[in-house]
């Protein structure tokens, strides 16, 4: 697995402490331009909604932060260093993790084996996996992050999407994560689950320790727990505030606004 970035020590942060900066990303699929020159920035410990209509360009920004697809123009600059992505392990390498809905799990591994899938804790010196120390350290994470299951031991299968989301994330954060990306965590659950992953997302905000965008189609979830919210018109961020100063109508209206046409230009 290529990961070349993590060899030398980053710079220092520039004083901005951005821990992440999209610039003028360009992304086409054939005739299809996904992103039109997408710019945006994170700071570090700052939580970012990114909201836009269906097709926007949202979920093919986070694919190319996290190594997915490679852009075809722009610049992406993490911890103050210029990096080139090229895969999925390489982002992973250095700190960039996406939590998509159910993607991952593996439903017939108990919660431990999910936690570690891929990272098994060994005995020393041997290549038996330590089963008893990984069970201990997914039930301290859990329960640290306050992650409510009955037991470690429990197949992923039988939980709800919320448990299972949780653990996705919880699984992320363990992985030494300094830029969490998730993409509609919240879609298709209920009342119940939505609040247990928002509460979880709050405590992780509380830490300052991983910066997160968030995406969300439900922007009082944005408004919720976001520090700044985002949007993403046809591939170009066109709105940029933090939540305080803005509202659950203006970003309804903003998004509505796309369809009564006339205040865009077209294309
Ligand atoms: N792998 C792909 N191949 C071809 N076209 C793609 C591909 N992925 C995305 N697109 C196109 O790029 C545009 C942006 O799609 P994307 O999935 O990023 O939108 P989105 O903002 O995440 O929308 P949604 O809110 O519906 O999830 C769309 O026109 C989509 O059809
Ligand atoms: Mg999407």
């Amino acid at each position: 697995m290529s990961v070349s970035q993590e060899a030398a020590p980053a710079p220092p942060l520039e004083t901005d402490e951005d821990v992440l900066r999209v610039e003028n990303i360009v992304k086409r699929f054939g005739s299809v331009v996904a992103l039109d020159g997408t710019t945006l920035h994170l700071r570090r410990g700052e939580v970012l909604g990114l909201i836009g209509d269906n097709g926007a360009g949202k979920s093919t920004l986070i694919k190319i932060i996290t190594g997915f697809h490679r852009p075809d123009g722009g610049r992406i600059v993490v911890e103050g260093r210029d990096v080139q992505l090229r895969s999925v392990p390489q982002a992973r390498a250095l700190g960039i993790e996406t939590v998509y809905q159910d993607l991952a799990l593996v439903d017939s591994l108990s919660v431990f084996h999910n936690m570690f899938l891929g990272k098994e804790l060994r005995l020393a010196g041997s290549p038996l996996v330590a089963n008893r120390s990984m069970k201990e350290r997914a039930r301290r994470y859990l329960e640290d992050m306050k992650v409510n299951v009955t037991s470690v031991d429990v197949e992923v299968g039988l939980l709800s999407g919320g448990q299972r989301q949780a653990i996705a994330i919880a699984r992320a954060v363990y992985s030494n994560v300094k830029i969490l990306l998730l993409d509609e965590p919240l879609a298709a659950m209920g009342a119940r689950e939505a609040k247990q992953i928002l509460d979880l997302i709050r405590r992780l905000k509380e830490r300052r320790e991983v910066s997160m965008i968030i995406i969300s189609h439900t922007y009082a979830q944005i408004m919720d727990v976001c520090d700044r919210v985002d949007l993403l018109r046809r591939g170009r961020i066109v709105f940029d505030k933090r939540v305080e100063d803005t509202s659950l109508e203006e970003l309804t209206e903003l998004v509505v606004s796309e369809y009564r046409g006339g205040e865009e230009p077209p294309g």
